[in-house]
């Protein structure tokens, strides 16, 4: 039985979080930036990447940070994938997760070791265009508004609660690598300041929306 991540982790009272990657890792580059710029008080105590080639992995390594490799095709079962991911996060004392580009699907022991403990970043506004290939999704679809979704992960694909939201206009001519490129800015901007709401705390889930306490 894994024990759920604890509250009060922190590390020379920051918050630690723990960044999940499967690639390029410029999510995690825009927190390993808004850290540096004290923007968000929080340490990455650990960046876990299912891919050993993951170049996001050189960024983690660039800033100090550790990392870990588990490979999904390496464990008997998806559990048994999840409860390594979870216990790597635990000991570190990880408070929240960040996933950044993370292609696996989380299951159950990962969401129960952190209950509304998980982010994802995804590029549109959900819920449109969930799962891969977000942009082209919203280019095929000829919809003139798409953007960037902060949410907390559930065992629905990209359907959990909804904590930050930016839109970016589809220009006339966009194609999927420069719509690509105008979403991701938007991302590295709303990403690091999801965290900081979300570690901030005084909010709750009601009805599947995220509110602030005062406000509920
Ligand atoms: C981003 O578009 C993110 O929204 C999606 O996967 C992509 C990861 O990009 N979940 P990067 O690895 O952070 O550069």
């Amino acid at each position: 039985m894994i024990q759920p991540a604890m509250a009060s982790s922190t590390a020379g009272g920051r918050p630690q979080i723990g960044v999940l990657i499967s690639g390029r890792g410029s999510n995690l580059q825009a927190l390993i930036d808004a850290i540096a710029r004290g923007e968000l008080r929080a340490r990455i105590a650990v960046v876990i990447s299912n891919r050993s080639g993951a170049p996001g992995l050189v960024r983690a390594e660039a800033g100090g940070i550790e990392t870990v490799v588990l490979d999904h095709r390496t464990f008997s079962s998806r559990d048994a994938f999840d409860r390594a991911i979870a216990m790597a996060l635990l000991d570190r004392g990880v408070r929240l997760v960040c996933l950044a580009g993370f292609m696996r699907l989380v299951g159950t022991p990962l969401l129960d070791a952190f209950p509304n403990a998980i982010l994802n970043i995804h590029p549109s506004l959900l819920p449109a265009f969930p799962g891969v290939d977000a942009q082209r999704q919203a280019l095929e679809h000829g919809v003139q508004v798409t953007g960037a979704t902060v949410h907390l992960v559930t065992s629905e694909l990209d359907g959990g609660p909804i904590v930050l939201q930016a839109a970016v206009p589809v220009l006339p001519g966009d194609t999927v690598d420069t719509l690509e490129a105008r979403v991701l800015v938007e991302e590295h901007r709303i990403y690091p300041e999801a965290i900081r709401i979300v570690l901030e705390g005084g909010w709750t889930i009601a009805a599947r929306r995220f509110v602030s306490v005062a406000a509920s």
